[in-house]
């Protein structure tokens, strides 16, 4: 049932994520919390959810999904009204994130703007994320999935994320890759996601080889020598970053 102690429990938890925007936004310094909590969008649509998720959980039909809605529309925040959000989280500015219904997010977990923690599909059951605690999320990433993300994980702005995401780890790119576990590079023959082998480009350059070869003998055969020998010059160095960053 809904009481005075699901009341005080939503008080609570909005009083904390207000306290997460002023201790996580560089653009709240300076700014007392009653300001944070008329205009920032993020602890708009978490109120919101708050008491949408206590409504549902208290059987309440309808209005758990028209507050949910409406405050899709003000905040451009998506979050369906049975996901589960632990304490101190902060929605950076907002709009297009979407918080699917089987999701599950620890404390104190940041997400930007554009983030989805969305299904793969039409599958059934639990279809989304679970965000352990002190993870953050960049702007634009998509988590697609019952996937885990460890504890303390960061997932760089556009990454689209597919599979578990190990504790205390940076993953980016598309499939999201870690490229810091622990604070290190992680080793083995398997981490260089970025030098992948272009079977495309070794065909043309065996080509191109053999075009060279002919032309030299078609050369020796004629008495002159070639002009130009066919020649295929990489597009990227084969080591070092990646100017496309991955
Ligand atoms: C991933 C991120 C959290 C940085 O985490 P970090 O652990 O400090 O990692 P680093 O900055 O040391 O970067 C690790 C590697 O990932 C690369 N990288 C970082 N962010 C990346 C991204 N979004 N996409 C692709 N590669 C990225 C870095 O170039 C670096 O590459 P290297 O191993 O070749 O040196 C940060 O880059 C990011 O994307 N933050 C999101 C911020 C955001 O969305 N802001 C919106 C504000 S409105």
């Amino acid at each position: 049932m809904l009481g005075l102690g699901t009341l005080a429990r939503v008080a609570g938890e909005v009083r904390r994520d207000v306290a997460a925007a002023r201790e996580r936004d560089p653009a709240a310094r300076g700014v007392g919390p009653g300001e944070i909590l008329a205009t920032w969008p993020g602890i708009h649509a978490l109120l919101s959810h708050r008491m949408a998720h206590a409504l549902q959980q208290a059987g309440v039909p309808l209005l758990p999904r028209s507050l949910s809605m409406a405050s899709r529309t003000l905040t451009g925040i998506e979050i369906h009204p049975a996901a589960q959000i632990g304490r101190g989280l902060f929605i950076d500015h907002g709009s297009g994130v979407v918080i699917g219904e089987t999701a599950t997010i620890g404390d104190d977990v940041t997400l930007y703007q554009g983030v989805t923690l969305g299904g793969t599909g039409f599958a059934t059951g639990k279809r989304h994320p679970t965000v352990q605690d002190n993870v953050t999320i960049g702007s634009g990433a998509k988590l697609l999935g019952p996937i885990t993300v460890g504890h303390g994980a960061k997932i760089g702005a556009n990454t689209v994320v597919i599979t578990d995401v190990p504790p205390h780890s940076t993953v980016v790119g598309n499939p999201g890759h870690p490229v810091r576990i622990e604070g290190r590079r992680p080793e083995g023959p398997d981490a260089d996601w970025i030098h992948l082998p272009d079977p495309i480009a070794e065909a043309i350059q065996g080509l191109a080889g053999r075009i060279g070869e002919l032309e030299r003998a078609v050369a020796r055969l004629s008495g002159e020598e070639p002009e130009q020998v066919a020649e295929v010059k990489p597009l990227r160095p084969a080591k070092g970053r990646n100017p496309a960053g991955g």
